[in-house]
C-alpha cells in the first residue's frame, strides 16, 4: 500500500474520524504498514529511502500526521491523536535506528545469509516415484541372467525387414509373415524403383538383434535383450499393439541341447521359485531348429491343477502347466547371414514375454494396466 492511500493528505473530519476509537484503529493500520515496509529494509540505500519516507521533515509521514491529522483536529479529537502519534513515533524512531546500527555492523546482512534457508518452514512433499512393474520383472530376469554370463545389449525398434524377416530365415511371402501383423512406416513415395527408400517397420520381435549382435561379435555370445516390440493386435485383456520381450541368444563352439534346457530351467527356477517344474513341446519358429515351446508347471496350484478350495485352479484354468514362451537352437541356415561358420558354432534362442510373465507372477488379469499409467495401479508395486 502506498502512502497516499493512507490518507495522509486528509485531514480527520474529511476521514469522517469522529471518534477516539476511529484514531486508535487508524494508528493501528498506519504501524502494520510501517512494519510491513520495514522487512524490506535490508542495506544502506534502502534504509536511507526509509527513513525519508517516515521521519523526512518536509513531507515525511510523521509531518504529514502533524500537520493534517493533529493540527486541525477538533478538540475533543486532539488529545487521542497526540498520544497516538507519540507512541507511533516512538516505534518508528525506535526501529529506524535499531537497522541502521544493524546495517553498520553487518549483522543485518549475516542474518539474512542464515534466514535464506527456513528450516522452520513446513516443506514440500514430493511423492517419490517408483519403477514402473514392467522395468521391476525386466530388471528381475536381466539380474538372473548376469548371474549366469549373459550382458544386456538393446536395438532399434524401427527395423528393416531385412533384420526382422529375411536374416531370421523368414523370406517374403513366407506364411509366418502373417502372424505378425506388422506396422510398417509410411515413407516418402518414389517414382523411380531404384531410389526408393527401403521400407521400415516396428520391429514384431525382439529377435532382429539376434542378427545385429552376431554381425557385430564372434562366437562366443551370449546375450539378452530387453525391449518394445509391436503387432497389430486390437486391445484386449490379454493383446495390446505394443508390448515387451526379453531376447536371448547364446552362441559357442559346443552349445548342446542340454545347455539350453538347463538355461531356461534355471531361469525359470529362478524367477518363480524351486519348486516349479519346466516342460517343452515341439513348436515351430524358421529360425531355430528345433523349436520349442516351454511351459513351467503352474506356480499358483502347484502344479495340480486344483484350486486350495476346491474346484479348478484360476490361472492354469485346471490345466497344470502354464505356457510360457517359444524357444529353441538357431537354425543354421541363421548362420549365414551373419557369416558364422554353421558347421563349427551351435546355440540357443528364447523370446520372453515380459508383460505376461509379470501378469502372470503378479497375478494381473489386464495387459492394458501396463500402458494406461494409472497411479492407483502403480502404487501397488514400489
Ligand atoms: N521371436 C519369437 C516371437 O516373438 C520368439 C522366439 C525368440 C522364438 C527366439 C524362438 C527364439 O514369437
Amino acid at each position: 500500500m502506498p502512502t497516499t492511500d493512507l490518507g495522509l493528505e486528509k485531514t480527520l473530519a474529511a476521514l469522517a474520524i469522529t471518534e477516539a476509537a476511529q484514531v486508535n484503529a487508524r494508528f493501528a493500520v498506519l504501524r502494520a504498514h510501517f512494519d510491513g515496509q520495514f522487512q524490506t529494509v535490508h542495506d544502506e540505500s534502502e534504509w536511507k529511502l526509509f527513513r525519508d519516507r517516515w521521519l523526512g521533515r518536509k513531507s515525511g509521514v510523521l509531518t504529514l500526521i502533524t500537520d493534517n491529522w493533529l493540527k486541525p483536529a477538533t478538540p475533543e479529537l486532539k488529545r487521542a491523536v497526540g498520544q497516538e502519534l507519540n507512541k507511533l513515533r516512538a516505534h518508528v524512531e525506535s526501529q529506524i535506528e535499531a537497522r541502521r546500527v544493524a546495517i553498520e555492523s553487518g549483522t543485518e546482512e549475516s542474518a539474512l545469509l542464515r534466514e535464506r534457508i527456513d528450516l522452520s518452514l513446513a516443506g514440500v512433499i514430493r511423492p517419490i516415484g517408483s519403477h514402473h512393474l514392467i522395468c521391476q520383472v525386466f530388471q528381475e530376469i536381466e539380474d538372473i541372467f548376469f548371474s549366469i554370463g549373459f550382458s544386456v545389449v538393446e536395438g532399434p525398434e524401427i527395423e528393416t525387414p531385412y533384420y526382422n524377416f529375411e536374416a531370421l530365415n523368414i523370406p517374403e511371402f513366407h506364411p509366418v509373415r502373417d502372424d505378425m501383423d506388422t506396422f510398417y512406416l509410411e515413407l516418402p513415395p518414389s517414382s523411380d524403383k531404384k531410389t526408393a527408400p527401403t521400407p521400415l517397420l516396428l520391429r514384431t520381435h525382439t529377435s532382429p538383434m539376434q542378427i545385429r549382435t552376431m554381425e557385430k561379435h564372434k562366437p562366443p555370445v551370449r546375450v539378452i535383450v530387453p525391449g518394445k516390440v509391436y503387432r497389430r493386435d486390437n486391445p484386449d485383456a490379454t493383446h495390446s499393439f505394443a508390448f515387451h520381450q526379453i531376447e536371448g541368444l547364446a552362441v559357442d563352439t559346443d552349445i548342446t541341447f542340454c545347455d539350453f534346457t538347463g538355461t531356461i530351467e534355471y531361469f525359470v527356477k529362478q524367477f518363480f521359485g524351486p519348486s516349479v517344474k519346466t516342460r517343452f513341446r515341439p513348436s515351430y519358429f524358421p529360425f531355430t531348429e528345433p523349436s520349442v515351446e516351454f511351459d513351467v508347471s503352474c506356480p499358483f496350484c502347484g502344479g495340480t491343477g486344483a484350486a486350495a478350495g476346491g474346484g479348478t485352479c484360476s490361472k492354469c484354468k485346471g490345466a497344470a502347466w502354464i505356457e510360457l514362451f517359444g524357444a529353441g537352437m538357431v537354425d543354421p541356415a541363421v548362420y549365414g547371414f551373419v557369416n558364422y561358420d554353421a558347421k563349427k558354432v551351435s546355440g540357443f534362442a528364447f523370446g520372453i514375454g515380459i508383460d505376461r510373465l509379470a501378469m502372470l507372477k503378479y497375478g494381473i488379469d489386464d495387459i492394458q494396466v501396463f500402458f494406461q499409467n494409472d497411479v492407483r495401479f502403480l502404487r501397488q508395486f514400489p
